[in-house]
């Protein structure tokens, strides 16, 4: 599985945000953090937003939803141009039929984890998603401390993924830069959310460049990515 790195806009210029996605050409995708001021304490953006950027970039948006009822919003932004919408299990009433509803409709259907969150009540749910975000920071805001505590929880699921032999991509948001993202890989890693760590930087699509660097030297030595 090949390393993707994908810049997260909430610590871009919300007022130049089709600059913003052009300025990180190279990203696999566009990491959109839809926070609704109820699931998380901050308040970003919604389904107008979504399908204007949509319609500003060729790169494809992964969709973060923190918001409380995410059964009732997430097709929407399917529609409105996500190609991956990711809802957090703890706000999702169904989240098996969830994740139907959203790759039904055509997107790529990915859940989230809180730091709190353990993965082995899910380990069955697994084959429904295509991929898996840990969140290695609580959810509700950029530039936050990296949580060292989670690496366990990202090697648990990769030795999960790899039992039942899925297709699974395996997320990590939060604090990920060039001091952490070794780590996460080495843990089992394959998609890189980074949002301060790109934003923040001179030459943003130079720092993607650099993390997938540095990601892709990881995951070579990890022992998970041995046989893959
Ligand atoms: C936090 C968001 C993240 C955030 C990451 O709740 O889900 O996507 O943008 O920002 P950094 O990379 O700065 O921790
Ligand atoms: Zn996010």
């Amino acid at each position: 599985m090949a390393v993707q790195i994908n810049p997260s806009i909430l610590s871009a210029d919300f007022a130049r945000l089709a600059e913003e996605a052009k300025a990180v050409q190279g990203a696999d995708w566009l990491h959109v953090d839809v926070m609704d001021n109820h699931f998380v304490p901050n308040l970003t953006l919604g389904v107008p937003v979504v399908e204007s950027l949509a319609r500003a970039t060729d790169t494809p948006l992964d969709c973060h939803l923190m918001i409380e009822d995410p059964d009732r919003w997430a097709p929407q932004y399917v529609e409105a141009g996500a190609s991956s919408v990711t809802f957090h299990v703890e706000a999702a009433a169904a989240p098996v039929r969830l994740a139907r509803e959203i790759r039904a409709k055509g997107a790529r259907a990915s859940m989230a984890l809180k730091p709190a969150t353990p993965i082995e009540p899910f380990e069955d749910l697994l084959p429904e998603l295509d991929m898996l975000l840990i969140m290695t920071v609580e959810p509700g805001f950029g530039g936050q401390a990296f949580l060292d505590i989670m690496l366990p929880k990202i090697r648990r699921t990769r030795e999960l993924i790899d039992k039942h032999g899925l297709q699974l991509w395996l997320q990590v948001d939060g604090g990920v830069s060039a001091s952490t993202i070794e780590r996460c890989a080495d843990a089992g890693a394959d998609v890189f959310v980074a949002g301060s760590a790109v934003y923040g930087a001179k030459d943003p699509a130079e720092a993607v460049r650099a993390l997938r660097t540095q990601a892709e030297a990881a995951t070579a030595r990890a022992t998970w990515a041995c046989d893959h």
